[in-house]
């Protein structure tokens, strides 16, 4: 246990937050309650930036002052975190007198140790980045890179910071610390801008009226790139080094997105090294979220309506979507057929089955957590399957690999939902003892929802709360850490449970289609490429015979040209073994084993079900078994 200080960049206030801006937050959400989890002293700052020739001009084309401008814009960021359930600690604002004063303190101590001077500045600015660009960075366009707009070329006389004196002390500690910026890709990006050598930067504007004066010349306004980046200690009071600033500082993390990492991985650790203090522990630069291959932004005009998706679908889908959809250091195309797949497949299907079903059954036939009296086949299995899942999404986390560590535990989830069909737990009410194995395979299921929902919670709080409430768990089980996760049998047997509810009601793709507001036409779809994973053969039943003592079970023989293959199917209220001799029927022939009731099954047939009728998806021309399906 320790402490964990984690960030996101201050939002500039010149429009309305967007899906990017969320993508950052929930993910330093989710980081900051996965650090709670493990028992860390957290706090998570995020804020906006205010100040700035880009701010100062907006407000005029509104014809308000730059500051109602900014009083105007920041609840719109405030009230989204609320309907995001972003946990942070301090909202600072740039034009507050704590982030003033400690600014003035910085900047004061970097004046002393000798790296500020002043010069005559010209260059290429770009208004909305606030930043400069030197001539290669622009092409022949002479736009900007980030926002793709046309530059203006600035002259004035400024003050500077030696940045270039820090040129090697950055080098050393970026290669004595590996974790220092991530992803690796970053962390080349930033060496070989750094290799290839630094300018000093320039650190007041003259001509910008709005922002906050230099301690020691106030008719220079702070640049303000260099004021906010102070923003990281401001907020922790180091203006009178409070108590927070000496517990959480250095900051653990500071979360965002790939264009400004250089402002973070470079120009800021350089201030720190010239003050003495000690720099972050690491800055993690992700990439964009796109739409249709363009960066998501106001300036391109490519939102998403937030808003809509999360009213049709819930802000927990929205948050897993995030997280599970992209991976963290990559650009990600922001896709509403992926997200719909993704609720339909992962959390309606996946999740919110296994739920329905153990509480179903728990409720039919307990009405109480049941005693795991009589263990039996893979219970063993989907115990250590737990206990795996958790030290992965160990590993995963400490990486920030969120789309894997999700992955990872949905493969637990599945895999208990395997254990489930495997068991064929519903059969098992009929006598004494078959009850109370039927007891003991609820009570693991039970137990790997515990499992999961600790897991989950720094995604989706809320479908945690959800899932240990309907298990009957009382709120002191909100609570849990993830050092009780670890210990199998940590759920007390015998509480009521509560009347089970889907969590994630399954959205009819039809209608979801129709909602779509630019009229194109998004479908549940998997690439083609997911399609042709699919080994499917003609396969030919050559035996078929019941399952003793189970009532809906076939075991057939079925041939696929070379080989034969023994499966068990869930067919036997529709078919008599005899209706399937000599029928060529579709097998999913790389599907991986199971065993059902103690019998291997290698492979599943294609069929449809609707309510209890049945049919087997049979081949009407007669094509060697084996031949290829596709
Ligand atoms: N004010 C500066 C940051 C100062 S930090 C000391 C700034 N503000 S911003 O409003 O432009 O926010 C940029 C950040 O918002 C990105 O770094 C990223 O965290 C987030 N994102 C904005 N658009 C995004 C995407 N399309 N995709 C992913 N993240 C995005 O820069």
């Amino acid at each position: 246990m320790g402490k964990f200080y984690i960030t996101t960049p201050i939002y500039y206030v010149n429009a309305e937050p967007h899906v990017g801006h969320a993508y950052t937050s929930i993910a330093a959400d989710a980081l900051a309650r996965y650090h709670s989890l493990k028992g860390d002293d957290v706090f998570f700052l995020t804020g906006v930036d205010e100040h700035g020739a880009n701010i100062e001009k907006i407000a005029a084309e509104n014809g308000v002052s730059p500051q109602q401008y900014c009083d105007q814009i920041a609840p719109a960021f405030t009230n989204l975190w609320k309907k995001l359930n972003i946990s942070y600690n301090i909202f600072l604002r740039t034009t507050s007198d704590l982030h003033k004063r400690g600014v003035a303190k910085l900047l004061t101590s970097l004046h002393e140790s000798g790296d500020i001077y002043k010069d005559k500045y010209e260059g290429y600015y770009c208004r909305p980045c606030e930043s400069f660009y030197m001539d290669k960075e622009l092409g022949e366009a002479k736009a900007c890179p980030v926002h793709r707009l046309p530059v203006e070329w600035v002259e004035e006389e400024n003050y500077f910071f030696a940045l270039s004196k820090y040129e090697n002390r950055l080098l050393d500690h970026i290669n004595a610390n590996p974790e220092f910026i991530q992803p690796d890709s970053r962390r080349n990006e930033i060496l070989s801008a750094i290799e290839s050598g630094l300018k000093d930067v320039s650190i007041s504007r003259a001509s910008v009226s709005w922002g906050i004066p230099l301690p020691f010349d106030p008719t220079h306004n702070i640049y303000v790139w260099i004021e906010a980046l102070c923003n990281y200690i401001t907020a922790l009071d180091y203006h009178e080094t409070g108590e927070k600033y000496r517990k959480y500082w250095p900051a653990d993390l500071h979360l965002m997105g790939k264009e400004i990492t250089r402002f973070h991985a470079i120009i800021w650790p350089a201030m720190l090294m010239s003050v003495d203090l000690p720099l972050p522990k690491q800055v993690f630069g992700h990439g964009w979220l796109t739409k249709d291959g363009k960066r998501i932004s106001k300036t391109t005009g490519n939102i998403i309506d937030m808003d809509a998706l999360i009213d049709e679908f819930g802000l927990e889908a929205f948050r897993y979507y995030m997280m599970r959809e992209f991976s963290f250091g990559n650009d990600g195309d922001f896709r509403r057929d992926r997200f719909v797949l993704r609720y339909n497949a992962d959390l309606a299907n996946d999740l919110g089955n296994l739920l329905n079903r153990t509480l179903g059954l728990v409720a039919k036939h307990f009405g109480v957590v049941p005693d795991p009296s009589t263990p039996g086949e893979f219970d063993s299995e989907v115990k250590q399957a737990a206990c795996e899942t958790v030290n992965e999404v160990y590993s995963l986390m400490s990486r920030r690999a969120f789309d894997a560590a999700l992955e990872a535990i949905w493969e637990f989830v599945r895999r208990v939902n395997r254990y489930v069909q495997q068991t064929q737990v519903w059969t098992l009410a009929k006598s004494e003892e078959d009850k109370r194995r039927m007891g003991t395979i609820l009570y693991n299921s039970m137990e790997a929802l515990r499992t999961v929902a600790v897991l989950i919670s720094p995604f989706m709080p809320d479908t945690a709360n959800r899932i240990r409430q309907q298990m009957g768990l009382d709120e002191s089980f909100n609570a849990q850490g993830l050092d009780t996760v670890a210990q199998w049998g940590g759920l007390p047997s015998d509480i009521p449970i509560r009347k089970p509810e889907p969590i994630f009601p399954r959205k009819d793709t039809k209608s979801v289609q129709s909602k779509n507001a630019d009229g194109t036409e998004d479908a549940n779809l998997v690439s083609f490429k997911d399609f042709q994973s699919l080994d499917l053969r003609v396969a030919e039943v050559i035996a078929a015979e019941r399952v003793p003592n189970a009532d809906r079970l076939l075991k057939l023989r079925v041939s696929i040209g070379d080989t034969e293959r023994q499966i068990v199917a869930g067919i036997a209220e529709n078919y008599t073994p005899e209706d399937l001799i000599r029928k060529r029927v579709i097998l999913v022939a790389n599907l991986e084993p199971a065993t059902i009731r103690g019998i291997k099954s290698q492979g599943m047939l294609l069929a449809a079900a609707d309510g209890n009728d049945l049919a087997v998806a049979t081949i009407e021309k007669a094509l060697p078994a084996g031949t290829r399906v596709s």
